[in-house]
């Protein structure tokens, strides 16, 4: 990262706003300058939340269909930049970036079009928003709590004509709950690839989850931590560069080829596991629902151990006697 041109100022403003969230009356974008601060630190932070679920699609051998990419609310257009990347810009017929701030679009297509000189990169119509026709893929990032409601259904209503979703939030449990919702209102349509490793309807919409969410935590490359700028950055900011919370949903129009068969019988854990004395409880999502287990650490000492290191696999097989659970895998 390059602190002599970073303007501090702009990123503190934004930092601010992203902080609030809130829907805001109008664009934020104030310059060029905003949107190069943003993509170099904030935006490099959502990057890593990206990577954690394009790896994780990867390992699942998934890939979404081929045909056009829309990313909405682009912003600088980090997260369209970081999935043509992950697929290959010849997976894609197309980039499409849309944002209320014609700033950011600009600054988003001149940024691709560097990136992959080959890809056709535009603007969406605007006519394209309200259009009753199929859309390719649609990927949105850090958009939900900016949106009034009204704005809201109409993203929905946008997702509901794609072929394929590729949403990442920031991991907040408001977030987190609009993103379930997104999840079930599309479900009769749609299959979920991830995060879940079931299709049934979300265990978190029980009664007796109302205060769990759906969150994991990526990890930003080691280099970071003996970086001076990220370090200066943590600490003007206030941001523990460790933590790297996210919610993130992917979906595919139902009748595309299943994703989800390789995690069938898998369970997936939520948040991070809470340590005690010799044990850990484990907040644990599957098709039959959430359940918060518990795993002894001396029928697991490694797994326990990186459970505590915020080190595990989200995804375990678990052989589960009452509340108590081991993993069938070692
Ligand atoms: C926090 S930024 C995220 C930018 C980018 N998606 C990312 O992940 O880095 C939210 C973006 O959503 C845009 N936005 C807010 N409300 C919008 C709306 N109603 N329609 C389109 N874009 C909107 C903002 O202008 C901003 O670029």
């Amino acid at each position: 990262m390059n602190l002599t041109a970073l303007d501090w100022a702009a990123v503190s403003r934004l930092r601010e706003i992203f902080l609030e969230g809130k829907p805001l009356r109008r664009a934020y974008w104030e310059s060029e300058n905003d949107l190069a601060a943003y993509d170099l630190t904030l935006g490099e932070r959502i990057g890593w939340k990206w990577d954690a679920v394009l790896t994780e699609l990867k390992a699942r051998n998934w890939s979404p269909p081929p045909g056009p990419l829309l990313d909405f609310g682009c912003g600088s257009g980090i997260a369209g930049r970081r999935v043509v990347a992950a697929f290959g810009p010849s997976h894609f017929s197309a980039l499409h970036v849309h944002d209320r701030s014609p700033l950011a679009e600009g600054f988003a297509l001149k940024r691709a079009q560097t990136a992959f000189p080959k890809l056709t990169c535009e603007r969406l119509k605007p006519e394209e928003l309200t259009a009753t026709t199929p859309l390719g893929t649609l990927l949105v990032s850090h958009v939900l709590s900016e949106l009034p409601p009204k704005d809201q259904a109409r993203l929905a209503a946008l997702a509901s004509r794609a072929q394929c979703v590729l949403w990442v939030e920031p991991g907040t449990q408001s977030d987190s709950r609009a993103l379930i919702a997104v999840r079930e209102l599309l479900r009769p349509d749609f299959a979920v690839v991830a995060p879940c490793t079931h299709d049934a309807a979300c265990g978190l919409t029980a009664p007796e989850r109302t205060e769990d969410w759906c969150h994991f935590f990526g990890r930003p490359p080691w280099e970071i931590f003996t970086d001076s700028a990220w370090s200066e950055f943590g600490r003007r900011l206030g941001i523990d560069l460790r933590s790297l919370p996210y919610s993130f949903l992917v979906l595919q129009r139902r009748g595309l080829p299943s994703a989800t068969t390789c995690v069938q019988g898998c369970s997936r854990t939520l948040g991070h596991a809470r340590i005690y004395k010799g044990y850990a409880k484990v907040l644990t999502c599957e098709a039959a629902g959430v359940a918060d287990l518990t795993l002894q650490k001396r029928d697991a000492p490694k797994l326990f151990k990186a459970l505590k290191d915020g080190e595990a696999e989200p995804l375990q097989r678990w052989e589960r006697t009452g509340d108590r659970i081991v993993p069938i895998d070692g």
